[in-house]
């Protein structure tokens, strides 16, 4: 194991990916722009996990990767559901996942949500054995067959929620509905100074469910124009400002292992 690069984190708990392979995290959400891909991405790169991008939109985890779909050839998530093969995960070098990335014909050639749900446990479970890592899959805003393929195939599904109006209601009815899966609630884009009554409708929410609530990321206004590839928990030197979001970020991927673990 290298002591930098992806996965080189785990090495403080004396761990491996390979302590965690087949262990699959999904990233989802009722509603757009909550910091799905953001964590995805994240959580990927510290567990030296395959990334498989379920979301063909703009603005998805593979574009964020390099990804470019006019440019290839193959297909890797569309071939692979055409084939029965399972899919390769493209090399990220040391500083990005391993990704297999989404093809934008994918949002109308999605099997049903039960056959998806299957065919991802015979990827991760392929994955698990032969690359020895974890799986973390980010998805497409909620009420898609694929989204809630990825869900149902999850070992641990985090929901990012924002605390505001339009994102309080998305995330309670989302509570309600997908309680019976292993849900971990991350508060995201925390401002410094939330307004109660969203942390209390967000609690009430997570209690009914029966839902934990992680650790929380704090806004950092700069994120939304930041362009690099590069995972921010892969800067090394970390930047200044970017230092108590990389240790946020290494809270929460200190919870998932924790659940990986006791799986
Ligand atoms: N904690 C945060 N603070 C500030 N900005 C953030 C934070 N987390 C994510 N962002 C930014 O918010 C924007 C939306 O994030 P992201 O693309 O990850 O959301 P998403 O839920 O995947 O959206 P979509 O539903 O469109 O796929 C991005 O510009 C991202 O960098
Ligand atoms: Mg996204």
């Amino acid at each position: 194991m290298p002591e930098r690069g992806k996965g080189a984190w785990l090495a403080q708990y004396g761990l491996t990916p390979s302590d965690l392979a087949g262990f699959t995290v999904v990233v989802a959400a009722y509603k757009g722009g909550v910091g799905k891909t953001f964590l995805a991405y994240e959580m990927a790169y510290l567990l030296g996990a395959v990334l498989l991008d379920l979301d063909w939109d703009k603005g998805n985890a593979s574009g964020a990767w390099g990804y470019r779909e006019e440019q290839r050839v193959n297909r890797p998530l569309l071939d692979a559901l055409e084939t029965g093969r399972v899919p390769r995960p493209l090399a990220g070098g040391p500083w990005r996942p391993d990704l297999v990335p989404c093809a934008k014909e994918f949002g109308h050639n999605q099997p049903s949500a039960e056959r998806m749900t299957k065919t991802i446990e015979r990827w991760t479970a392929q994955w698990g054995q032969e690359l020895q890592c974890p799986v973390v899959i980010d998805t497409h805003p909620g009420g898609t067959p694929s989204t809630f393929a990825a869900v149902a195939a999850g070992n641990l599904v985090l929901t990012p929620a924002v605390l505001r109006e339009r994102d309080m209601a998305a995330t309670e009815d989302m509570l309600e509905e997908l309680k019976s899966y292993p849900l971990l609630i991350v508060p995201n884009m925390v401002p410094l100074s939330p307004p109660e009554r969203y942390i209390t409708r967000l609690e009430h929410a997570a209690g009914r469910a029966q839902a934990p609530i992680g650790p929380e990321i704090s806004e950092y206004k700069w994120l939304g124009g930041r362009t690099r590839r590069m995972a921010v928990t892969a800067t090394d030197p970390v930047p200044k400002r970017a230092s108590s979001l990389v240790s946020e970020l290494h809270k929460l991927g200190e919870t998932v292992v924790g659940y990986a673990r006791a799986a």
